[in-house]
């Protein structure tokens, strides 16, 4: 773990249990490190299910000691035990893909609204200090563009989901509210914006997370697809500053009981985004693609919570995590799933 996330205001948590469901995908993964790197005892819950083998083995979450339970957050007895045994929770198991909860809006239910509620009624009969709920930038919907353009998101403005995805995810914040809002257990409620770094792989099938679909394009001789010209506007946070964010959220007094961004505050086009991966590939090929459906214009995060309440702010910059997501690609060939190079693979960003 890179210095700059040795954090001494995390020292409380050293021998803590913390229970972080999905704790087996991208963004747990990052969690469970820096968590284990303070000390924490994490108990990952995951259905390990999210990616095809071999991506999984990327996340590799069982090296940093953590207990590892294979199951589902809507296994009630399973994660009451869980629950009773842990001093936090962070709830980051989800659906997580807007593509595949448009394709399959009964699933997305089952994981992100059922399973938060088998979490919250554990939770609120243990004795958790605080859960974390991982929420999105989604549930601001398209958002009202200013004047330069990209919308700016405050955590108070009214909500407008787009997607089946954006739904659940504003569900589970007005749930974990109503659920534990006076009662003995804290909350926070960190809504990420779009989140990239290594390991991040994307999902057949799926148009999130558009620096490795990108970036992948450009690896294997891929045109890069810009959906919508590119013109959709995405605050880019890199995972390791997410995770950051999500575990300051668990402990700091400030944050009980609030929502807060977690962004960097600056708005970058896809196809900035595109260009600032092209200057690895001088021979990668844009080609304008439609915009997929539920997929939002997109806007930059309203930060001053985040930097006021939690003390945070992100240490890479968006040039620094393209650099390291590509060297880490050219380092990790292995890591290119064998769909991305067949034909009937349908990249997009
Ligand atoms: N990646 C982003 O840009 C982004 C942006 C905003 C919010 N989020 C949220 O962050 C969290 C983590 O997302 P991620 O990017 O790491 O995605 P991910 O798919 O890598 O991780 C999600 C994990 O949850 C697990 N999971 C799914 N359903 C489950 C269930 N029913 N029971 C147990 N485990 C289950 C999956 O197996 C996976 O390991 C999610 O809640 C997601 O909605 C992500």
């Amino acid at each position: 773990m890179a210095d700059v996330y040795r954090d001494p205001r995390l020292g409380e948590l050293a021998g803590a249990g913390v229970l972080v469901t999905g704790g087996g995908g991208l963004v747990g993964s990052r969690i469970v490190a820096q968590l284990a790197a303070h000390g924490a005892r994490p108990i990952v819950l995951d259905r390990f299910d999210a990616y095809p083998h071999p991506v999984r083995d990327l996340f590799r979450v069982d090296q940093y000691g953590a207990q590892v339970v294979l199951g589902d957050v809507r296994e009630r007895a399973t994660v009451k035990w869980l629950a009773d045994r842990a001093d936090y929770v962070i709830h980051a198991a989800a659906y997580a893909d807007v593509a595949a909860c448009t394709r399959r809006p009964d699933t997305a239910f089952a994981a992100n609204v059922h399973g938060t509620q088998t979490v919250l009624d554990a939770v609120v009969t243990s004795s958790v200090k605080r859960l974390v709920f991982v929420s999105s930038a989604s549930v601001y919907g398209d958002g009202t563009p200013t004047q330069n353009g990209a919308a700016r998101f405050t955590e108070d403005q009214p909500l407008t989901p787009i997607s089946v995805y954006a739904n659940t995810k504003l569900w589970g914040e007005h749930q974990v509210r109503l659920m534990l809002g006076g009662s003995g257990t804290g909350y926070s409620i960190v809504r990420y914006f779009s989140v990239y770094g290594d390991p991040q792989i994307p999902k057949p099938g799926s148009h999130s997370w558009v620096v490795p679909w990108l970036t992948l394009s450009a690896h294997t001789g891929q045109p890069m697809r810009l959906n919508g010209g590119g013109h959709q506007v995405r605050d880019m946070v890199h995972v390791e500053d997410i995770a950051h964010a999500t575990i300051l959220a668990l402990v700091t007094d400030q944050a009980a009981g609030q929502t807060i961004n977690i962004g960097t505050g600056h708005p970058t086009s896809v196809r900035r985004i595109a260009e600032l991966i092209a200057t690895h590939y001088p021979d990668a090929a844009f080609v304008d693609t439609p915009m997929p459906e539920g997929d939002p214009r997109g806007g930059f995060a309203d930060p001053r919570r985040a930097t006021n309440l939690l003390g945070w702010r992100p240490a890479i910059t968006l040039t620094e995590g393209i650099d390291r997501y590509v060297h880490w690609l050219r380092t990790t060939p292995d890591a290119i799933p064998d769909w991305f190079t067949t034909p009937a693979a349908a990249p997009a960003a």
